[in-house]
């Protein structure tokens, strides 16, 4: 353990161990805390027996705002202090890729958000879905952009627009439109929304933030998730260029190996700014509600890594009690109290 430093003095910070937490179906489910994540946190933050603040990261696959605004918004949902050091959403790993591309169109999330975050990531010149309607309300024949969006929409002759890559950040407000400008890209000639390619290959790259099929929100059964926006798009382009085209497709976001590295960096300058710890953590506890992304990414982050990634499976969202996970947890618990608790008795 050590020494404490203010401001989280007098408890001692544990140096051994880290613990990541997913946030739908963990902490959050419909905006609302999961009443046990507010006593989790207050457990971590030094209120268990042994005294020990205990560091801990979030890990979500949502997004759709800055990460300043998700942490505030998480801040007032657990009763603690989140800052963005702690913080990744689906989209952060993505800003490493604003160099890449000159235009990019960016979907999801509601009004001008997700503009606004590639923006701040540093990508040059964002193209939404408004701005193709409002250069061409044709383009989605029922979709029409309310005064606010078709003030907020940027006039652009795209004509003369070629979109360098397709970055999917939050779920579709709109799926068919999105799916069909989607489309639209997907067959065109290297990005011109004008033109129709023969092959049917040479359009942009499309990036999802993540791969979730379906995630835990207010409803009692699980909700379409942006995963399930990718394989109509995938499927529906196999259909129209009969098999012959070629969409290129990654995702981002849990279960990906790179994300989790990508939080283990995080991870690391978080305890050295924050608690003044060098030294690599033993054990990094991860605790997620779904197995196809959390259980699936700890397992597989921890064959490669130096220390011991070990998932946590809670029942409070897309898991069901009864059900066989399709990826199997270290352990599986009631709720992420009983997942703080479990770590902290192992450790201790
Ligand atoms: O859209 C968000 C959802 O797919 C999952 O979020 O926090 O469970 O990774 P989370
Ligand atoms: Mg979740």
């Amino acid at each position: 353990l050590e020494a404490p430093s203010s401001p989280l003095s007098p408890s001692t910070v544990a140096d051994s161990f880290v613990y990541a937490f997913d946030i739908d179906g963990v902490l959050v489910r419909g905006g609302k805390a999961i009443p046990e994540a507010i006593q989790a946190m207050r457990v971590l933050n030094g209120e268990n027996k042994y005294g020990i603040h205990v560091p801990h990261i979030f890990l979500t696959n949502g997004g759709g705002k800055t990460e300043e605004e998700r942490c505030r918004d998480l801040s007032r949902q657990l009763l603690q202090d989140i800052k963005p050091g702690q913080f990744i959403c689906g989209h952060t790993p993505m800003r490493e890729m604003a160099e890449r591309y000159g235009t990019v169109l960016v979907i999801g999330g509601e009004g001008e958000k997700c503009r606004e975050v590639a923006e701040g990531y540093g990508f040059k010149d964002v193209v939404t879905p408004g701005d193709i309607i409002k250069h061409d309300s044709a383009t989605t024949p029922f979709r029409k952009l309310t005064p606010e969006e078709h003030a907020n929409s940027r006039v652009r002759d795209f004509d003369e627009v070629t979109i360098d890559a397709v970055f999917v950040f939050a779920d579709s407000r709109d799926w068919a439109g999105d799916i069909q400008i989607m489309l639209d890209l997907a067959m065109s000639k290297g990005g011109r929304l004008s033109t129709r390619s023969e092959t049917f290959d040479e359009g942009p790259p499309f990036y999802f933030s993540h791969n979730d099929v379906v995630w835990s929100a207010a409803h009692e059964h699980v909700r379409l998730g942006m995963g399930a926006l990718r394989r109509m798009f995938e499927v529906t382009f196999n259909d129209l260029t009969k098999n012959k085209g070629k969409v290129n497709t990654h995702a981002f976001g849990k279960p990906q190996v790179p994300t989790f590295e990508f939080a283990s960096r995080l991870m690391k300058q978080w305890r050295h700014t924050e608690h003044g710890i060098s030294q690599a953590p033993k054990t990094v506890y991860f605790v997620g509600d779904t197995p196809e992304s959390d259980i699936r990414g700890t397992n597989a982050v921890n064959k490669k890594a130096q220390n011991d990634w070990y998932s946590i499976l809670v029942k409070t969202g897309v898991y069901q009690e009864g059900t066989e996970p399709a990826y199997k947890p270290r352990v599986t618990v009631d709720n992420v109290l009983d997942a703080v608790n479990h770590g902290i008795e192992r450790e201790m």
